[in-house]
């Protein structure tokens, strides 16, 4: 991928993506790494995440990989510990892990307590565990960062048998859109909170919520990561905010 402006191409930075072995979280990390370039990376499950780190030094990026659940309380300040100490303070955090709660989907009535856990602890507590690690080495030396927590059109849309996914997406939007206030707020210079929203792409978490559903009907997550990037290192940044990836090829604001 090309950048109009080399003074704010990737290799400037540290993008740590959590949730990055398969699926668009390893889209993105793929499209970012290029010899020169620091990224760190996580999920849960150790073979995948291995090959992934494989695949970003093969494209020449320097990488830290941390196998654990966002979940999972103290982990995601191990995980930004990591990453600061061995690449720098982290600039650029982008939240791919979700839980759909309950597999197959079912009604809200019938979704047991294990897994209204598992989805508040994933999209909700992940996601601000994580916003809440990086935050004080983006207002440091670093000054600024970019932080993007993937949303779902099942966080707008109330969809039966998507409750505790989307009710918990919903929850992190608003997660988002505080924090966005609360930096404005504060003036801390140069951090922009972002929602997005990828659109239906053919990943493993698609398959297991609509199994029947056409691939060829769905995005190519290595084709909604180039938007995403576009988002990140724009200069001059888009305002902190709720966007849907489809519209930031063609110049759509938040909402
Ligand atoms: N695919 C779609 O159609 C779609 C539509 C709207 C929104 N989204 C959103 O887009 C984002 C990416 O989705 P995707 O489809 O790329 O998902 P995916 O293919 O299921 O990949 C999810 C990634 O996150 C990791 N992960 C999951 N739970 C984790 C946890 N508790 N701790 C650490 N890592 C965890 C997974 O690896 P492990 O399982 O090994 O941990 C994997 O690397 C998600 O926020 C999703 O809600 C997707």
């Amino acid at each position: 991928m090309e950048f109009a402006d080399e003074r704010f191409a990737p290799e400037r930075f540290v993008l740590l993506v959590a949730g990055a072995s398969k699926g668009l979280g390893r889209a993105i990390a793929e499209s970012w790494a290029r010899p020169g370039t620091r990224i760190a990376i996580a999920a849960r499950g150790e073979a995948a995440l291995r090959s992934t780190r494989d695949r970003l030094v093969q494209r020449g990026a320097e990488v830290v990989a941390l196998a654990g659940d966002v979940g999972e309380r103290g982990f995601a300040d191990r995980l930004v510990g990591a990453a600061e100490t061995a690449l720098g303070p982290v600039s650029h955090l982008c939240v791919c892990a979700s839980s759909l709660g309950a597999v197959p989907l079912r009604p809200i009535v019938d979704v047991e307590d294990a897994q209204w856990d598992e989805a508040v602890r994933t999209n909700i507590l992940g996601t601000v565990r994580l916003l809440r690690a990086v935050l004080p080495g983006m207002q440091g030396d670093l000054g600024g960062g970019r932080l993007l927590v993937f949303s779902s059109d099942a966080a707008v849309e109330a969809y039966p048998r998507w409750g505790p996914y989307g009710a918990t997406k919903a929850a992190a939007d608003h997660v988002v859109r505080v924090l966005a206030e609360e930096l404005q707020e504060r003036r801390v210079p140069n951090v922009y909170a972002y929602a997005v929203d990828p659109g239906d792409m053919d990943t493993d978490l698609h398959r297991a919520a609509v199994a029947d559903a056409d691939p060829l009907a769905l995005a190519r997550p290595a084709a909604v990561a180039p938007l995403i990037l576009s988002l990140l290192l724009r200069v001059p940044p888009l305002p902190s905010g709720r966007y849907i990836a489809s519209e930031l090829a063609v110049g759509g604001g938040p909402r």
